[in-house]
């Protein structure tokens, strides 16, 4: 089995041995997401020994910053966001290894001088350095990077060996079905499909990564994760977070773009899949692929049909009084931008067909919480139906991707007394009790599968065009709307009273999730 064909749960972190060396370019060098995740990233696989012996990391940017200055303010955002705290000797190791290149994204001559810099770097060192490129732009410099990588031969860099350059870029990958095949269509006129990493910060999560594992690697689920015994799954990726500092981009795409489109899309199809046929990257995405496929499109009526926005007023989070959503700085007056999206959705397919998948997404909820939420069918009510004695809730398995990351199966159980009663009882699989807490950020897991070559914990090409696919419609009818049908919640609160409707119909209800 070659290098580029093993998956990480095969190699375990041994695989780093495989990296050749390395060098990484940061296209975005002083944005927030460089700063925030990818230098801690960077400076934590180093703690851990996981970085190639030859690695140099260059971040490019287009504000002129001397080398000692990057170093500096790396050094600033290690202290302020890693993880772990960075041993001082780490650091000096790693900190000649940084360097800055400045440069406008759309200039040859800086993707030139780029070139011929790594290419000195390969002369002085009398090595070939495999070349790895993050582009973690705002999405409107995309397309000059990437075109400006085919140009100056970086993008075609150790092209026919084992280590072929290769790009990861970060989302938004699109707006909508159109502008990511465009978008896709760039990208491979430049790059192989083996040499684009398109990443999901989710599929770096480590429970993510777990429900791989908790469905294959278990025989008790396999017979009842289908339409005979499931009566429904909800998945829930909830923030109290506001906008932020992000309103320049957050009003340009909403929840269904940032959140829905690429994350909840992703746990859906993890959670549908059929056992792949091995653990290779193909494997593992050509069946997530075929669950987006077979997801049949959305009914758009208004009242009735499977998709429902809304937009958070001012509230309260932790007893604190917050601004509405139209109040934020920098959101336009009349924005009808949602901050909330829920969909209703059906696999068309053996095994999931007439069972609802609730997805919902939204800012400024009662709780920061993302989880997959297994809701099993009812037992016939012979035996334990009559009066209230027997207060029983459905089974449900749930998958708390974060925080508080575990697995936990609601049972129902008898009171302990001469009264037969019964009541819901909680089974807890809890991550940091069992593995302790430290687990590794998803940008560590990223980056070095994408250094190893391992791509399956990255999206393809035809899986983010399926989920646009889906999505594009949806966004299409909402902007014919504009404000017509947009909803409202506090801030604070579980979201808009109009998404329980989307349930009713099946006689579901959102679960409200809690420690
Ligand atoms: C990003 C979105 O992709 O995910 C943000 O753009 C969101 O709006 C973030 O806050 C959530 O990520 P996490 O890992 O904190 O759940």
């Amino acid at each position: 089995m070659s290098q580029t064909h093993r998956h990480p749960f095969l190699n375990g972190l041994s695989k780093h041995r495989g990296a050749p060396p390395t060098v990484l370019v940061i296209f975005g060098a002083s944005g927030d997401l460089t700063q925030r995740k990818l230098i801690p990233a960077i400076a934590n696989l180093a703690l851990d020994n996981l970085l190639p012996s030859e690695f140099h990391f260059i971040g490019f940017g287009r504000t002129p910053v001397s080398d000692a200055d990057f170093r500096t303010l790396s050094k600033e955002a290690i202290e302020s966001h890693s993880r772990r705290s960075i041993i001082d000797d780490v650091w000096e190791r790693i900190r000649p290894q940084f360097s800055y290149h400045a440069g406008d994204y759309g200039a040859a001559d800086a993707f030139k001088a780029l070139a011929d810099r790594i290419h000195e770097m390969e002369k002085q060192r009398d090595s070939h350095f495999q070349l790895l490129f993050y582009i973690s732009t705002p999405p409107g410099v995309f397309s000059s990077i990437i075109r400006n990588l085919g140009l100056s031969g970086l993008a075609s860099h150790g092209a026919d060996s084992d280590h072929p350059a290769r790009v990861i870029i970060e989302k938004p990958f699109g707006h909508d079905l159109e502008s990511a095949r465009e978008l896709n269509r760039t990208l491979r006129s430049h790059f192989r499909e083996d040499q684009i990493y398109r990443i999901d910060h989710y599929l770096g999560k480590e429970t993510v990564q777990d429900l791989l594992v908790q469905r294959f690697a278990n025989a008790i689920f396999e017979p009842i994760w289908n339409r005979e015994y499931v009566s429904c799954v909800q998945v829930t990726v909830a923030e109290q977070l506001g906008v932020g500092s992000r309103a320049g981009y957050y009003d340009q795409s909403g929840a269904l773009r940032d959140m829905i489109q690429n994350h909840a899309m992703q746990l859906v199809s993890l959670t549908a899949m059929e056992p792949p046929v091995s653990l290779d990257p193909e494997s593992i995405r050509d069946e997530k692929v075929k669950v987006l496929k077979a997801i049949q499109p959305l009914d758009l009526r208004n009242s009735e049909g499977d998709a429902v926005r809304a937009q958070y007023r001012e509230g309260l989070i932790e007893g604190q009084r917050v601004h509405g959503y139209k109040q934020e700085n920098g959101v336009p007056a009349g924005s009808s931008t949602e901050t909330y999206a829920a969909l209703r959705l059906f696999i068309n397919n053996w095994r999931w067909k007439g069972v609802p998948f609730y997805v919902r997404s939204g800012k400024r909820m009662a709780r920061r919480t993302s989880e997959i939420a297994i809701q099993f069918k009812r037992p016939p009510g012979i035996l334990f139906s009559e009066g209230n004695r027997f207060d029983l809730s459905p089974n449900i398995m749930v998958i708390r991707v974060q925080p508080d990351e575990g697995v936990t199966l609601l049972l129902n159980s008898k009171v302990p007394g001469l009264e037969t009663r019964t009541q819901p009882v909680k089974m807890h699989f809890n991550y940091a009790t069992t593995y302790g807490s430290n687990t590794p950020e998803a940008y560590e897991r990223l980056i070095l599968d994408a250094m190893v070559g391992d791509s399956t914990l990255f999206i393809r090409g035809d899986e983010t065009e399926e989920s646009w696919r889906i999505i594009t419609p949806v966004l299409e009818h909402w902007e014919a709307l504009d404000a017509r049908g947009l909803e409202t919640y506090s801030a604070g609160s579980w979201g808009p009273l109009a998404a329980e409707r989307l349930l009713w119909e099946h006689k579901h209800e959102w679960r409200r999730p809690g420690p």
